[in-house]
């Protein structure tokens, strides 16, 4: 099926299709590390700023102009779409997002009304069609999934223990399993009106499914997030399926349905490779605190990460080089623009332990 960029790098690799250099992007490349962001993004919250499709646009376009980057990622937020149907969220700066009232109890359901994406994020869709205009690369449609998103509901903000989603999920399962769809059908229409506007691979971002036991994952989590990527399946963009800490979920948020499985940096990519069905394409994972720390120690990180990833020879799982989980707000991103030089002059393949040490 011929889908937009079919031919670029980015796509490519996501399909496990031979490429001539390994594709690099950076979750949170757009964002505060980059003083252009911060010089354009005003002082109103977040939400503002995505609601705003020139900014959000020229927002998209920084990293890729800095650093040369193979795909852009949509600027906007997991939290975009519970926005807009009037759930009551808002995103605070240092904290993250928190919901006046969260969701407690069956009556909160009918807060989660179905997205019209053209008329409760018709600036999503602005944003969209603004970018494939101007973009060279292809541009990365995204979504939170139904357990992270519902983290949030429930837990009102970011939490470390998840105490009352789990309570939720282990206490009233008929309700947790509700909340899910809702949640799941909103991920959908909100990723099918991105791509269906020009994007060319969707990511889901489960970022904080983590924090299950893999019985749970598969039990709670696993159905809704299978239903969400088995619904754009017949757009035929790439779907990769991202999460942080998920180690021994791996095999579970392939077989939800993804050609990537995103990896954090706690696991070698040759290790993370041998725990998923080939040919599953992987992405990531140079850590973002050693970015962070400069350019020696993220060179040498960097090599490794491509010698594990063992390039895109084809015909097995490809590797699209990014970190192990967002850009630091404290990044310099000078050191972003060398990992990217030294991404694209090495070839796939190349990365020895001797250029790594
Ligand atoms: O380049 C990009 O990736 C930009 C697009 C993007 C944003 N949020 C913009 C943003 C994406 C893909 C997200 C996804 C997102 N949002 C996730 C999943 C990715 C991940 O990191 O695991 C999550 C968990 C959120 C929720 C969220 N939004 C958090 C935890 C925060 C940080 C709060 C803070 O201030 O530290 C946000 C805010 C946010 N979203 C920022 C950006 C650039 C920074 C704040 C700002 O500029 O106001």
């Amino acid at each position: 099926m011929s889908t937009p960029h079919s031919d670029s790098a980015f796509v490519r690799a996501c399909r496990g299709e031979r490429t001539d250099v390994t594709p690099v992007w950076f979750m949170r490349q757009a964002g505060r590390s980059l003083p252009e962001y911060r010089e354009v993004r005003g002082t109103g919250t977040i939400l503002r700023a995505i609601a705003d499709a020139d900014l959000a646009t020229e927002i998209t376009l920084q990293p890729v102009h800095r650093y040369g980057v193979d795909a852009a990622i949509l600027y906007s937020d997991i939290m975009t779409p519970v926005h807009a149907i009037g759930f009551g969220v808002d995103i605070a700066p240092g904290v993250g997002p928190v919901v006046e009232h969260p969701f407690s109890g069956r009556d909160d359901l009918e807060r989660l009304r179905p997205l019209d994406p053209a008329a409760d994020t018709p600036y999503v869709l602005e944003t969209v069609r603004n970018l494939v205009t101007e973009l060279q690369v292809p541009l990365i449609a995204f979504a939170g999934a139904p357990f992270t998103v519902a983290s949030y509901l429930i837990e009102g903000r970011p939490s470390r223990t998840y105490v009352r989603t789990k309570a939720l999920m282990h206490t009233d399962e008929s309700l947790w399993f509700e909340l899910m769809d809702r949640l799941a059908d909103l991920a959908i229409d909100s990723l099918r009106s991105q791509i269906d506007a020009g994007a060319a691979a969707a990511q889901l971002f489960d970022s904080w499914a983590g924090a299950l036991s893999p019985a749970d994952y598969e039990r709670f989590v696993l159905p809704a997030s299978t239903k969400v990527l088995g619904a754009i399946e017949a757009t035929g963009v790439p779907r990769i399926h991202f999460g942080v800490n998920t180690a021994e979920l791996f095999d579970l948020i392939a077989a939800a349905g993804a050609e990537v499985v995103g990896v954090d940096w706690r696991t070698p990519l040759d290790r993370a490779r041998s725990r998923v069905p080939a040919p599953t394409s992987l992405q990531g994972n140079l850590d973002p605190a050693i970015v962070a720390a400069g350019w020696e120690p993220t060179r040498v990180a960097a090599l490794d990460v491509l010698r594990r990833g063992g390039g895109n020879p084809g015909g097995r799982g490809g590797h699209v080089f990014n970190l192990g989980h967002g850009v630091l707000p404290e990044t310099d991103p000078a050191t972003l623009e060398r990992v990217v030089e030294l991404v694209h002059s090495t070839p796939p393949g190349a990365a020895t332990e001797e250029t790594a040490s």
